[in-house]
């Protein structure tokens, strides 16, 4: 009982530690879960080890990324049990879509775990903390598809620095057929418009510049406005332009095929909406996106770059590929290399197929050797990061508006990033930190740049 009053105490300094693995939206949700437990009293601990209650926020979408959850989380009951033979407690919470996709299984893997929430879930928090100590020895693990939204629920968003997520969507129903999204996060769901008004202007009021839409499906948002009509994206993104203080928009994750005309009209008119657009594509080749389940064809993706570049010809593109798809031939991934060549992306994520059990290319015949793929994604990267490097030289010379809101490893060093999302290091002072400073470049390396602070 004990433990009940001290978890709910808000005065008792319990200290927690979040490690965050996967996309931004698990970032995002990591933000928000530390402010559900700062309400609680809990502070942020230095380290894993001085900490009482340690969450991991996990992600499924691949089978490397969920095992490291499950063998970070044995080193982490290791430093549990050093901490009990010290007489110190340690909770250890789950989060995020390992749980939504494993379910019981998190209690045969690691039953030293005490409880464990889906990603849509994790507003039940401070019940679940209560509960604990009564259930101690059996994982507490709720992985319902709740009929509230956890947006309802959680304190305020808050500011997380010059730039911050916001997420207005959740859930996809594209069902790509190598995908666990839509079994992890759920189908679609759209926040209402002036909810998200409200919180973007809240950030704003914090110190945010730089607002990052986020959802799985972003471009798809459908969210009402107060006269209960629904809403697309370049509606909000129009109206989030309106908001004084803030100079930087972005959104992601986008789904090409649902890219409208209004979306594109957006970045010809909206100045604060960035030149950069992360658009997945996956393949080049027809007959692997039609095998993906994927909404486009090579020549609609190519249609819609052709357009958005007509609309804002500084716009840069970066996107997702996959290669090693059940079926993939030399041929397809030939298509693959030369949709690349054609759009220049200026950054890019690319993955090696990865089989996950229940989703419908797991059980594609033509599964591609493992050699093969290895082979398949060094090319393919060599090509990208040729491309990326080209784009990071060509910005040597020139002067850009960088958003600095990290601190760099060495001393008075800043890290920042252009309206193209490269990073900038540069020598500056800690008051430009969240602050836009115009940046001129002097050295690029495929991942970053650096500059010095133009004029006074
Ligand atoms: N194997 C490899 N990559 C995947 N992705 C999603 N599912 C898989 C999978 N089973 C990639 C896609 C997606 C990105 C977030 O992760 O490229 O856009
Ligand atoms: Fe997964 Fe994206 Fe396809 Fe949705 S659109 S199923 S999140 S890859």
């Amino acid at each position: 009982m004990l433990k009940d009053k001290q978890i709910s105490n808000e005065k008792t300094l319990k200290q927690y530690y979040i490690k965050t693995f996967g996309c931004q939206m698990n970032v995002y949700d990591s933000h928000r879960i530390a402010a559900i437990l700062e309400t609680l009293g809990f502070s942020p601990a230095i380290s894993v080890k001085n900490a009482d209650l340690v969450i991991f926020n996990t992600c499924h979408i691949r089978e490397k990324a969920a095992e490291k959850v499950f063998s970070d989380l044995g080193r982490l009951n290791l430093i549990k049990e050093e901490r009990a033979q010290e007489g110190q407690d340690t909770i250890i919470g789950v989060v995020g879509c390992v749980v939504q996709a494993e379910d019981e299984q998190i209690a045969k893997r690691a039953p030293f775990v005490d409880f464990a929430l889906g990603p849509l879930t994790y507003h039940r928090l401070p019940q679940v903390l209560a509960q604990i100590s009564k259930k101690r020895g059996i994982p507490l693990i709720d992985t319902e598809f709740p009929a509230e939204s956890k947006f309802d629920f959680l304190p305020e968003n808050t500011s997380m620095g010059g730039c911050s997520f916001l997420a207005i969507q959740e859930g996809c129903n594209n069902f790509c057929t190598y995908c666990v999204v839509p079994y992890t996060r759920g189908i679609e769901t759209s926040r209402p418009v002036e909810d998200i008004i409200k919180e973007a202007k809240k950030l704003v009021a914090e110190g945010s510049v730089e607002i990052n839409l986020l959802g799985q499906n972003v471009n798809s948002y459908h969210g009402e406005d107060k006269n209960g009509k629904e809403r697309n994206l370049a509606y909000l993104l129009r109206r989030l332009n309106e908001i004084e203080g803030l100079e930087r928009l972005r959104y992601t994750t986008s789904y090409p095929a649902d890219v409208d005309d209004d979306l594109i009209a957006c970045h010809r008119d909206l100045k604060k909406l960035m030149p950069y657009l992360h658009l997945p594509v996956q393949s080049g080749s027809d007959k692997i996106l039609k095998a993906m389940n994927r909404r486009h064809t090579r020549g609609q993706y190519l249609e819609v770059v052709e357009k958005l570049k007509e609309a804002n010809p500084e716009l840069g593109f970066s996107s997702d590929f996959i290669v090693g798809f059940p079926g993939e031939t030399d041929e397809d991934f030939e298509q693959t290399l030369d949709l690349v060549r054609q759009v220049s992306f200026i950054q890019a994520f690319s993955f090696k197929y990865s089989r996950r059990a229940g989703t419908p290319a797991a059980l594609m015949p033509n599964q591609v050797e493992e050699k093969i793929k290895k082979e398949r994604l060094i090319i393919l990267q060599d090509l990208l990061f040729s491309y990326q490097l080209k784009f990071n030289k060509e910005s040597v010379g020139k002067i850009m508006p960088v958003l600095f809101d990290i601190k760099g490893r060495h001393k008075g060093e800043l890290i920042g990033r252009t309206p193209w999302m490269q990073n900038v290091h540069a020598e500056l002072g800690k008051e430009y930190c969240n602050k836009i400073v115009n940046i001129k470049m002097i050295d690029a390396t495929v991942n970053s740049l650096s500059g010095v602070k133009e004029g006074k």
